[in-house]
């Protein structure tokens, strides 16, 4: 049974939440949330493909708690699959409240797919090795 307490995958970025990443409620704006995912993800996926990739689908996305501003966010991947040209990972978003650096919540979770392309923008098949 997966430890719900504690993030699954691997750390690959942090980021402080900001005044101006608010919605007109004054909480973080989802999209800034979405847009954080999909950079970690971008992040984690380029390494395997070894070259360029880009978002082709976001899946199954659930925010599960707000976000503050002066929160840390910090996205955790974790790889599904690897496909012929495509890449799909699950990115955990957890963040610790200001001070209260010790708590740290799942706020959001989702599935996000790369394909990875060439010069021509075209999809390029990743070389799996081995
Ligand atoms: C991504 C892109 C290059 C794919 O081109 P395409 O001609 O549709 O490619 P294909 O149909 O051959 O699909 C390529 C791969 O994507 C997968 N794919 C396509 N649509 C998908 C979807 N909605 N969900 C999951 N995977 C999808 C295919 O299954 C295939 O994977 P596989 O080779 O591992 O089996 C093209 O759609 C594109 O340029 N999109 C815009 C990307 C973009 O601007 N993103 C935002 C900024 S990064």
């Amino acid at each position: 049974m997966p430890d719900s307490s504690q993030p699954h995958g691997e750390l690959t970025i942090q980021v402080v939440a900001m005044p101006r990443d608010t919605n007109p409620n004054g909480d973080i704006f989802g999209g800034w949330l979405l847009s954080q995912m999909d950079i970690a993800g971008g992040v984690f996926c380029r390494k395997i493909a070894q070259g360029r990739v880009v978002t082709v689908a976001m899946d199954s996305i659930t925010f599960k708690h707000p976000v503050f501003v002066g929160d840390t966010l910090a996205c955790y991947a974790s790889l599904i699959r690897i496909g012929r040209t495509s890449i799909t990972v699950h990115i955990e978003a957890w963040a610790s409240r200001i001070y209260e650096a010790d708590r740290r919540i799942m706020v959001t979770e989702g599935d996000i797919t790369y394909v990875k392309i060439g010069e021509d923008r075209r999809p390029q098949v990743i070389d799996r090795g081995g």
